[in-house]
């Protein structure tokens, strides 16, 4: 595994990249030829933040690149070195400070990726950062990977990424890394009393179905991921605006983050028995679709009564995250792009998780920091569970109000899981809404480094 944009060979011909605080421009001067102090004199660049100046050598060839840091030394927004690497022409480039030695060549990397599969003109971009020093770079190419995974998933559009290609994904991971792969299909969902995940998925022709993949010494602490594969969310007969299901190939997000860090585990070789559940079905509409009304038996034994198509992702994850807790993991992990209640409250880019554990919620949120990777506990308020009563089943997919979307839609989920103290969900938007440097507008993984450093620290042989 290895990354196009990133190298160990070469260091010392690569063109060096200076980041240059107001208080750091008169050293960076000294050690510059009068020629190019007086360039950079009469291009005003005084390194302020975000400025950038590219300046020539003696043969006018590019010798070093300069950008602003502003008033702090420190590399504030480390996501400003996407800006930089977008204005720079392809070649081989060398970070003289390095501000955030592991994230720089991530977000170097990612500030390049371009979904140009369907793109007659592909990307070309291809500027390379080299490493001083081997150190890291395995582990950093694995996140680049999972990452770029993620972000692949989510772009394809539904039409090369139903049920039947999130398999095709899962069976092919498994097979690289010599986990078990397995799938139930279509009607044998009923017939193991997964009708949650059937009901949601019926109506399409690409069938619903449950991935389930194990990895590991089977004697490892237990760690099992769920991810919400929706691969699309018409919302069902309970059908959503058009402005809200334009994106909606990307309700497979949850699925597309647990296969990335599945992927990254593995890589990674964490010595844990992995499992990783992904109910993967299309909330579409046809005479066999679900109705609001209706009453399913899912696989725990609960009765819910549909009184929303659309809150289907709870349904598909009930079925899926019953199954996880019958081999009693160490932890759960589930993601989800559950509610658009969630966006309401943290905006697109910090991702909510749920958990009755206080220590792990503070740990994540510490990982969250030093990771540069914004996740924010949200509370599983337990007095808002009659929310969720219904009049003639055990449950009812949505809370009683319009209020506190994210938070009903956890407490949902927990009624499914045995041991909710070691189980943390995570509701993502996978998308962004804008171009970002470094941060395509498209499919994006929120959270992924996060939890992974989190495992690295708990599972790490
Ligand atoms: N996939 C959506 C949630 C979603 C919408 C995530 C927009 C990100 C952006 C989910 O299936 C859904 O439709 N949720 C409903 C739940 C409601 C019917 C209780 C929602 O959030 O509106
Ligand atoms: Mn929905
Ligand atoms: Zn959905």
């Amino acid at each position: 595994m290895s990354s196009e944009y990133l190298t160990t060979k070469g260091y010392d011909a690569a063109i060096p990249i200076h980041a240059v605080s107001h208080t750091g421009l008169k050293h960076w001067l000294e050690t510059l030829s009068p020629a190019q102090s007086r360039w950079v004199r009469d291009n005003n660049f005084t390194g302020d933040k975000n400025d950038i100046l590219k300046l020539a050598g003696a043969d006018g060839g590019l010798a070093a690149v300069a950008f602003g840091l502003g008033a702090s030394d420190d590399l504030t927004d480390p996501w400003a070195i996407a800006s930089v690497v977008k204005n720079l022409p392809n070649g081989q480039y060398r970070l003289m400070d390095d501000k955030a030695p592991s994230l720089e060549p991530i977000i170097w990397a990612l500030a390049q990726y371009k979904f140009d599969h369907y793109l007659k003109k592909k990307n070309s971009r291809n500027a390379v950062l080299v490493l001083k020093d081997k150190h890291n770079l395995k582990e950093i190419t694995a996140i680049i990977s999972a990452i770029t995974l993620v972000r692949d998933l989510v772009n394809t559009p539904t039409c090369d990424m139903g049920p039947s290609h999130l398999s095709a994904v899962m069976k092919d991971l498994s097979g690289r890394h010599g986990a078990d792969f397995s799938e139930t299909l279509g009607r044998d969902l009923l017939h193991k009393g997964f009708n949650a995940i059937h009901a949601v998925g019926r109506a399409a022709t690409n069938q619903p179905r449950l991935l389930d993949m194990v990895w590991g010494r089977m004697d490892a602490p237990k760690v099992t991921l769920v991810g919400k594969g929706v691969c699309f969310d018409t919302g069902g007969l309970d059908i959503k605006p058009s402005g809200g299901m334009r994106i909606m190939k990307k309700d497979m997000g949850g699925a597309a983050h647990t296969l990335g860090l599945a992927q990254l585990i593995m890589e990674s070789g964490l010595d844990i028995r992995l499992r990783l559940l992904i109910p993967a079905v299309e909330n579409n509409i046809s005479g066999d679709a679900f109705r609001p009304g209706d009453i399913i038996k899912t696989y725990k034994g609960t009765t819910v009564e549909v009184d929303n198509t659309d809150a289907e992702g709870r349904l598909v994850l009930c079925d899926a995250l019953a199954l996880a807790s019958e081999d009693n993991p160490d932890l759960i992990l589930d993601f989800a792009t559950l509610t658009g209640a969630a966006r309401v409250a943290m905006g697109p880019a910090i991702v909510p998780f749920f958990t009755d554990d206080d220590a792990l919620a503070r740990s994540l949120a510490q990982y969250s920091e030093s990771e540069n990777d914004p996740v924010w506990r949200l509370p599983l308020y337990a007095p808002y569970a009659p929310g969720l009563k219904s009049d003639c089943a055990d449950l009812n997919n949505m809370g009683s109000g319009p209020y506190g979307g994210a938070i009903m839609a956890a407490l949902f989920l927990k009624h499914f899981v045995d041991r909710p103290e070691k189980w943390v969900h995570f509701d993502v938007f996978a998308w962004n809404m804008t171009d970002q440097p470094g941060r395509p507008k498209g499919g994006e993984a929120m959270g992924l480094r996060t939890v992974f450093a989190y495992l690295k620290s708990r599972f790490c042989k």
